[in-house]
């Protein structure tokens, strides 16, 4: 059934004005003043934003870490991902040593297909470099369609890769058409602060943050930046979240080197003072790099507005507090790192950016979908509102006011790490390619429904005819 959508204000990343969208096909298939079409349901947005559907490209669900598994699914993530205004997530699929890249992509297809509401790609994580990974991925690349890889620089003895590793997936990604992403921090100077630590007896949460200094975020950035000038390649620096950081892709693009910077919502809003709450409750916090003295905010806020950040993953990677975050009591590295996100994403960005006049409405229309359907390959059909898009849209009331609380919250983890904080700014309703997944604040989405996309190469465009895969 067709669907209009009337005189809702559409902002795009560089336009706001009023007018219908006509929705045939689960695509926008026209724009215009007073759409009038025979039997087509109508949606009133008058007073309300109508945004492109958000796009995360940063989530671990159902993600194995830490001795325990991220709590939130491809079912429950992505329904909070959708009451949060996101129609689109890339997940980071997880691969082994010595294992078939094939194998790593089954798992997170097995994971995802019957369970996703919203659609959804993959990164994917190299942590090794010989010929038979080179030989496999051209097919990653050309099947699969996934276009970007996943380097961890920290983390020793779990996903760190060296830097020969890192270089030579730089160089592959040249020859092939993919973009590189890093978790940049130096994972060997972090395993000496830690051993350091706990051999002082410092074994409580907030070590957590004083083990993994800015510096060794910067360093590993300015690192990663230089090799990838040397590779001539292209990187996308994952959760960016000091100062340190974030002056080292601003010289590395001032350069001319293709390198493009995320940061997150807890970077912009949160602290490093909360990993000292009293009675363990800093563990809700603890996720890498991680949260850092207030005054880096501006910094973020201020990279953000001049464009060397680009976008904003919610690095959603949830652990419960109570049976999960608890796993390290009595020793910080031994907390599950991350944090439940993956709802509040829009809401904050909106409330504190746009709201606060941090950030106009067309930027964070562009920081949180267009500029990433554009690096990791989705766009024109995801991250905009045109003539030939799918129809992933969001009827945003920018006055509703909440307080964001775990109990109300649709995620699955025990707690969120943004409780009692309010906001202004509400999505009402979201449309995943024509069909409603929140109508008026309800869930009406089908577990299952959310279709694998897979991505064009990096800087190129999606055909605007190519239909997202399903997966059998
Ligand atoms: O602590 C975090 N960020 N957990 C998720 C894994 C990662 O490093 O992105
Ligand atoms: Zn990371
Ligand atoms: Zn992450």
């Amino acid at each position: 059934m067709k669907k209009i959508i009337r005189n809702g204000t559409i902002v795009t990343a560089s336009e706001t004005y009023q007018a219908d969208i006509l929705i045939s096909d689960g695509v926008i298939s026209s724009i215009g003043k007073s759409i009038e079409v025979e039997d087509a349901e109508v949606v009133d947005a008058t007073d309300r934003y109508v945004f492109p559907g958000g796009i995360d490209p940063h989530t671990h669900l159902e993600m194995p870490f830490g001795g325990t598994v991220t709590k939130d699914d491809f079912e429950t993530g992505t329904i909070a991902a959708a009451f949060g205004g996101t129609t689109s997530v890339i997940d980071f699929c997880l691969t082994e040593k010595g294992k078939p890249l094939s194998h790593a992509i089954k798992t997170w297809h097995d994971k995802s297909k019957d369970k996703s509401v919203i659609d959804y790609s993959f990164h994917l994580m190299i942590s090794e470099i010989n010929d038979a990974v080179l030989d496999q991925l051209p097919d990653v690349i050309n099947q699969e369609g996934i276009t970007s890889f996943k380097v961890f620089m920290a983390y020793k003895n779990v996903f760190q890769a060296d830097d020969e590793t890192l270089y030579r997936t730089l160089l592959a990604a040249k020859e092939h058409g993919a973009l590189v992403m890093v978790h940049a921090e130096n994972g060997d100077v972090i395993e000496y602060l830690t051993k350091e630590a706990l051999a002082k007896g410092q074994t409580e949460p907030i070590y957590h943050a004083l083990t993994r200094p800015p510096e060794v975020e910067g360093e590993a950035t300015g690192r990663a930046a230089q090799l990838t000038g040397l590779a001539s390649s292209q990187l996308y620096v994952v959760h960016v979240s000091c100062q340190e950081a974030a002056d080292k892709i601003a010289e590395a693009r001032k350069k001319g080197y293709d390198i493009h910077g995320e940061t997150c919502p807890q970077y912009l809003v949160l602290d490093q003072s909360y990993l000292e709450k009293p009675n363990f409750e800093g563990a809700k916090y603890v996720w890498s790099p991680p949260l850092r003295e207030k005054w880096n905010q501006d910094a973020l806020w201020n990279a953000l507005r001049t464009g060397q950040l680009e976008t904003i993953g919610s690095d959603q990677c949830s652990f419960d507090f109570n049976g999960q975050k608890d796993l390290g009591r009595d020793d910080f590295t031994k907390i599950p790192n991350g944090g439940p996100m993956i709802e509040d994403r829009f809401s904050i960005l909106f409330s504190e950016g746009v709201r606060k006049g941090r950030i106009s409405l067309n930027k964070f229309v562009d920081i949180t979908s267009t500029k990433s359907a554009k690096l990791f390959g989705l766009f024109p059909k995801k991250g905009t509102i045109s003539i030939g898009a799918d129809a992933d849209l969001v009827i945003f009331n920018p006055e509703t006011k909440r307080k964001i609380s775990a109990d109300t919250h649709h995620m699955a983890v025990d707690y969120n790490a943004f409780e009692g904080m309010e906001v202004t700014g509400e999505p009402e309703t979201v449309l995943v390619r024509g069909e409603f997944v929140i109508k008026n604040k309800q869930f009406v989405g089908t577990p299952g429904s959310g279709q694998y996309l897979k991505r064009a190469k990096y800087g190129k465009t999606t055909n605007m005819t190519d239909k997202p895969m399903m997966i059998q």
